[in-house]
């Protein structure tokens, strides 16, 4: 496995596999893996010739600097993982490297961006959509995948690539839980024993939630029905609910009668958790 910290030596190393006519799988990630990260380079892996991952916390897509401090980081443990798992090359670029001093371009998808999630973390989406390109544009990988579990991510990605005309295919996988149903994220770390606990209630309530649709309900009792089990639990508070068509993911409302997608956001102090789930009625 090699490992690059500068666009030079990456573009030296991609183009070598390219000249020999072998496809490149990307999985662009912030490190400190998981389970869940590592479903997608294996997904990668088996769709492409060479894997390669990023890891880069990346500034742009985090509000409060405290919360970019806080980003737990672990570069020796995240390439022992990498390499067990047959990964061709690792890119760890610094801030400099992808920020160089003076930049000014930004990448946003104007309407996806701003709604959902992106409303209660403004700017979050430009940031992603900044980096992942930027990340491409160093790369171009055949194809890149990226996790369903954050689903306005993957369908904004998806939007990105299409109006861009970037030669990517965009390929999403499947959310990865703990065993008692908590969605895996590098964040749960950082939630306390009790808030660790407590956390369960995304997942429990999007199980009532799929339970619902599945019986026949409307988008405002839908709505009841997560909020009022997310709000028996007392340390968790409901930041964001949103009820949406799964793939413009605009605002339903009346009966049920689609695909939907139900996305959460629910913070435990100040850590913030996100959750979704696309049911079918
Ligand atoms: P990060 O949170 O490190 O996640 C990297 C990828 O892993 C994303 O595509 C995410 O959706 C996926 N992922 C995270 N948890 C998952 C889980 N439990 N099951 C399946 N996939 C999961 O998302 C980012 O980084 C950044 O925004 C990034 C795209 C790298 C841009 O900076």
């Amino acid at each position: 496995m090699r490992v690059c910290r500068t666009i030079t030596d990456c573009r030296a190393i991609v183009a070598d596999y390219k000249s020999k006519g072998e496809t490149v799988g990307m999985v662009p990630t912030m490190g400190f893996l998981h389970a869940g990260h590592m479903t997608l380079v294996k997904l990668a892996s088996s769709k492409a010739d060479r894997t390669v991952v990023s890891i880069f916390v990346n500034p742009s897509q985090f509000g409060e600097s405290a919360d970019l401090d806080a980003y737990p980081r672990d570069e020796p443990r995240d390439l022992a993982m990498l390499k067990a798992a047959g990964v061709d090359l690792v890119f760890i670029p610094d801030v400099d490297t992808m920020y160089p001093p003076g930049d000014e371009t930004v990448v946003e998808t104007t309407r996806l961006a701003n709604m959902l999630h992106g409303k209660v973390r403004p700017g979050h989406f430009r940031g992603v959509t900044t980096v992942v390109s930027r990340l491409f544009n160093i790369v171009q990988p055949d194809i890149a995948c990226f996790g369903e579990k954050d689903y306005q991510q993957l369908q904004i990605i998806k939007r990105m690539v299409a109006d861009l005309h970037m030669p990517v295919q965009v390929i999403g996988g499947k959310t990865v839980r703990e065993d008692d149903g908590l969605a895996m994220s590098s964040r749960n770390v950082r939630l306390s024993t009790q808030d660790r606990a407590a956390a369960l209630v995304l997942s429990r309530s999007l199980d009532a939630a799929e339970h619902a649709v599945q019986s026949g309900t409307t988008v405002e009792k839908l709505r009841d029905v997560i909020a009022s089990t997310i709000r028996a639990e007392p340390r968790a508070a409901l930041k964001g609910l949103d009820i949406v068509a799964a793939e413009s993911l605009n605002e339903l409302s009346g009966f049920v009668n689609e695909p939907t997608a139900i996305m959460l956001s629910v913070a435990f102090g100040d850590i913030l958790l996100i959750d979704q789930r696309v049911v079918t009625p």
